[in-house]
C-alpha cells in the first residue's frame, strides 16, 4: 500500500499529514461525498474541538488571536547564580537541554527526586527546572545542587487570568520562560520537554541526542489508545496514532518530540499558547516547515521509551504537632522536613492532632 492510499482511507484517528493530490472526475465526486461525510463526523464527534474544521493558517490565526491573552513576556526569576553553559568537556556531543515545568504540591519532591536521579545517569545533559511560582523554593534548589548535574533553576508563575480557570493550561508560563532562557543563553544543542511526573528510559536520551531538526517518537500511557505515536511509512512520518486528534496537525504529546536548538533561533517567535491540549501543536506548527524534516526515533516509532505516568495527588496534611515531645528526639527535625517538602503544614490550633506512640507506652 502506498502512503497516499494508506492516508486516503478513513483511518479514524490516524491523522494524515499529506494528502493525495491527483484525482480524476469520478474520484473528485467521491472526494466531495467523502469530505461531506468527514465534516459530519467531525461535527458529531464530541472529542473534536472547534479547531478541527480549520486548516493550516486559519488554525494558527485562531490560536494566536483567541488564546494568547497574555502577550507580554513572562515574569522570570532566576533562582541561582547563572551557570556557565559551555562547561561540557566533550564538545562534539550535543548537549540535551531538558526542560521541566514543576509546581508545589505534596508529591513534588518525590517526583523531582526520582526524575533528578534518572537525569544524573545521563551524560551531557543540562536540566532547566522552572517552577510555576513567583519565587523559587529553596528545597528545590537544595535538591538540584545535591544532584550535581548542570542545571538552571528559574521560576515563572502562571498568569492569574488562567489560574481562575477550572482546567488551566498547565506548565505553559514556565516552558515559555525556559524558551526565553535558552534563546538568550544557548546556541546549540537539543531541546526536550520532560514533565516532572513522566517516566524516562535512559535509551531515550541516546535517541534524541542526534536530532538534526525535529525528532518524534511514541509516548506510552497517553489517551484511549495507551499510546500517542507518529506513524512511519518508508522511514517518514505520515500521520499520528493518537486517540485525541482534535484537529491538530501534529497530534503529539509534549514528551513525544525533541528539537534542535538552531530552530529556536531560526523561529524566534515560536512558543506555546495558553490553550489546554493545543500547546504542542501550536509550537510545532511554527517550527516544522517541512514534514520531511521529521526524524522518526525509537526504532521507527515502534518502541516506547517514555511514559506519561501520573502520580496520585495526595492533599497536603494539615497537622497539629504532638503536644508531648521528648527533647532530643528526631521528631522536630522530621516535622521540619515535612514542612520543607510541603508534605504537611503545622498549626497549634487547627488541623488533625498528631501524637507519638512511644515504645514505653505499651
Ligand atoms: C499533559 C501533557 O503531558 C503536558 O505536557 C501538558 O502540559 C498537559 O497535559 C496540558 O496540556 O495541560 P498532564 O499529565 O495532564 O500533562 O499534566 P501535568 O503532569 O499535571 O502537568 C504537566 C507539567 O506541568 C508537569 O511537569 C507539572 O509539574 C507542570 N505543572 C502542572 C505546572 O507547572 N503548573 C501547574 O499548575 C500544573
Ligand atoms: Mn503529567
Amino acid at each position: 500500500m502506498t502512503s497516499a492510499a494508506m492516508l486516503s482511507g478513513n483511518h479514524g484517528c490516524l491523522v494524515g499529514i499529506s494528502k493525495p493530490t491527483v484525482f480524476t472526475g469520478a474520484s473528485a465526486m467521491f472526494l466531495l461525498v467523502y469530505l461531506a461525510l468527514w465534516k459530519y463526523h467531525d461535527i458529531n464527534n464530541p472529542l473534536l474541538a472547534s479547531a478541527s474544521s480549520l486548516t493550516g493558517d486559519e488554525t494558527r490565526a485562531a490560536i494566536s488571536l483567541q488564546d494568547n491573552i497574555i502577550e507580554e513576556p513572562e515574569q522570570i526569576t532566576s533562582c541561582d547564580p547563572p551557570v556557565n553553559v559551555t562547561t561540557f568537556k566533550n564538545e562534539s556531543v550535543p548537549v540535551i537541554y531538558f526542560v521541566t515545568p514543576t509546581y508545589a504540591r505534596s508529591v513534588q519532591m518525590a517526583e523531582l527526586t526520582r526524575l533528578g536521579q534518572t537525569l544524573s545517569s545521563v551524560p551531557a545533559l543540562h536540566w532547566i527546572l522552572v517552577e510555576d511560582a513567583p519565587k523559587c523554593n529553596p528545597a528545590v534548589g537544595k535538591l538540584l545542587r545535591r544532584l550535581g548535574i548542570p542545571f538552571t533553576h528559574l521560576a515563572s508563575a502562571m498568569p492569574s487570568a488562567y489560574k481562575k480557570l477550572k482546567n488551566p493550561p498547565r506548565g505553559v508560563s514556565n516552558r515559555r520562560a525556559a524558551l526565553q532562557w535558552i534563546r538568550s543563553n544557548v546556541k546549540q544543542g537539543v531541546l526536550y520537554f520532560g514533565d516532572d511526573d513522566n517516566s524516562y528510559d535512559l535509551r531515550l536520551f541516546d535517541e534524541i541526542r542526534d536530532t538534526r531538526n525535529i525528532s518524534m517518537f511514541p509516548v506510552g500511557l497517553v489517551g484511549d489508545y495507551a499510546v500517542s505515536a507518529p506513524v512511519v511509512y518508508d522511514g517518514k512520518v505520515v500521520g499520528f496514532y493518537d486517540s485525541w486528534p482534535a484537529g491538530r496537525r501534529f497530534a503529539v504529546d509534549m514528551a513525544g518530540f525533541a528539537v534542535n536548538i538552531k530552530l529556536l533561533h531560526q523561529f524566534p517567535n515560536a512558543t506555546f499558547v495558553y490553550k489546554v491540549g493545543f500547546e504542542e501543536d501550536s509550537f510545532l506548527q511554527e517550527i516544522v516547515t517541512d514534514v520531511g524534516f521529521i526524524e522518526a526515533k525509537a526504532a521507527n516509532c515502534t518502541q516506547i521509551l517514555v511514559w506519561h505516568t501520573r502520580t496520585v495527588q495526595v492533599p497536603m496534611a494539615m497537622l497539629q504537632p504532638p503536644t508531648l515531645i521528648i527533647e532530643d528526639t528526631s521528631i522536630s527535625g522530621l516535622l521540619h522536613a515535612l514542612d520543607e517538602n510541603k508534605l504537611a503544614s503545622f498549626s497549634t490550633s487547627r488541623g488533625k492532632p498528631s501524637s507519638v506512640h512511644y515504645l514505653t507506652d505499651v
